[in-house]
C-alpha cells in the first residue's frame, strides 16, 4: 500500500458528539481547507457509521478507527474488513489504546490491511509493545502512552523518551515504518516538539475536537513546521 506523505496528521473523532454525524462531515471539511492551506497531510477518522457521508464530502485520507479480526459471516455489530475497503477508506487504526487487540488479532488485521491493500496504523503503549508490532510490519506504529490521552499533557513534551526511544528501535528493526506518536497533542509547540523528536506525525483528538474555533487549532497545530 502507498503510504500517506510525512508529517501526517491523523485527527481520530472518537465518539465525541462534536466529531460526530453532520459533525463529523463539518470538521472533516475544516481539516481538509487547512490541509490544502497549510500543505500538511491531513487525515481523519471517524466513527464507523459516518465512514461513507465523510469520505463522500472530502478528498483528504479517511481512516477506519478500528478492524475486527473476522472473516464474512456471522459477526453482527463488528467491522468487517471487506467493509472498511468498500467504503473507500484509506486505511484503519488497529489496537488502539480505547479498542485493544490480542496478539493473534492484531496479526491477522495487519495481514488483511496488507491484501485490501489499506494503511495499517498500528498503535502501541510502550517501547516493548512498538518492537514486537514492528514483526507485524504495519505501515505505522502510533506510541501513545494511555495515561495522558485526553489530558492536554502532550507525550512529547510529558515523555519524550518514550517518543525517541520507540523511533531509534522500531528503525533498527524496520526503517520502512514510519512512527507517529499522540496522547494531549493540542499545539504547534507539540506538533514540532513531536517531529524533532523523530516521529513523522500525530494521533491526536481532543485538543482539536474539543477547540472553540476547530480550524483555528488545526492550523495552529501546523503553525511551527
Ligand atoms: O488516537 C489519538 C488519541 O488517543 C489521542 O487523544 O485526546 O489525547 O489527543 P487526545
Amino acid at each position: 500500500m502507498a503510504k500517506n506523505k510525512t508529517p501526517i496528521i491523523i485527527l481520530n473523532y472518537k465518539t465525541y458528539l462534536e466529531s460526530t454525524g453532520n459533525n463529523a462531515i463539518q470538521l472533516s471539511k475544516y481539516v481538509e481547507e487547512a490541509s490544502n492551506e497549510s500543505g500538511v497531510n491531513m487525515a481523519v477518522a471517524p466513527q464507523a457509521v459516518d465512514l461513507y457521508n465523510v469520505i463522500e464530502a472530502v478528498d483528504i485520507p479517511v481512516f477506519s478507527q478500528h478492524m475486527d479480526a473476522i472473516t464474512p459471516g456471522g459477526h453482527t455489530g463488528s467491522t468487517l474488513p471487506e467493509a472498511i475497503k468498500q467504503s473507500g477508506a484509506v486505511g484503519s487504526l488497529i489496537n488502539h489504546s480505547e479498542q485493544r487487540l490480542t496478539l493473534a488479532d492484531i496479526e491477522e488485521v495487519v495481514s488483511k490491511t496488507k491484501d485490501l491493500e489499506l494503511s495499517s496504523v498500528l498503535c502501541t503503549n510502550n517501547v516493548k509493545t512498538s518492537m514486537a508490532a514492528s514483526l507485524y510490519n504495519p505501515d505505522y506504529i502510533a506510541i501513545e502512552p494511555p495515561e495522558l490521552i485526553g489530558t492536554g499533557i502532550p507525550v512529547s513534551k510529558a515523555n519524550p523518551e518514550v517518543v525517541e526511544n520507540t523511533v531509534t528501535q522500531i528503525h533498527d528493526i524496520n526503517r520502512d515504518i514510519s512512527v507517529l506518536c499522540g496522547a494531549g497533542i493540542t499545539t504547534g509547540e507539540d506538533m514540532k516538539a513531536a517531529l524533532d523528536l523523530g516521529a513523522e506525525g500525530v494521533l491526536l483528538a481532543s485538543g482539536i475536537i474539543k477547540a472553540d474555533n476547530q480550524k483555528d487549532a488545526l492550523l495552529d497545530l501546523v503553525s511551527l513546521i
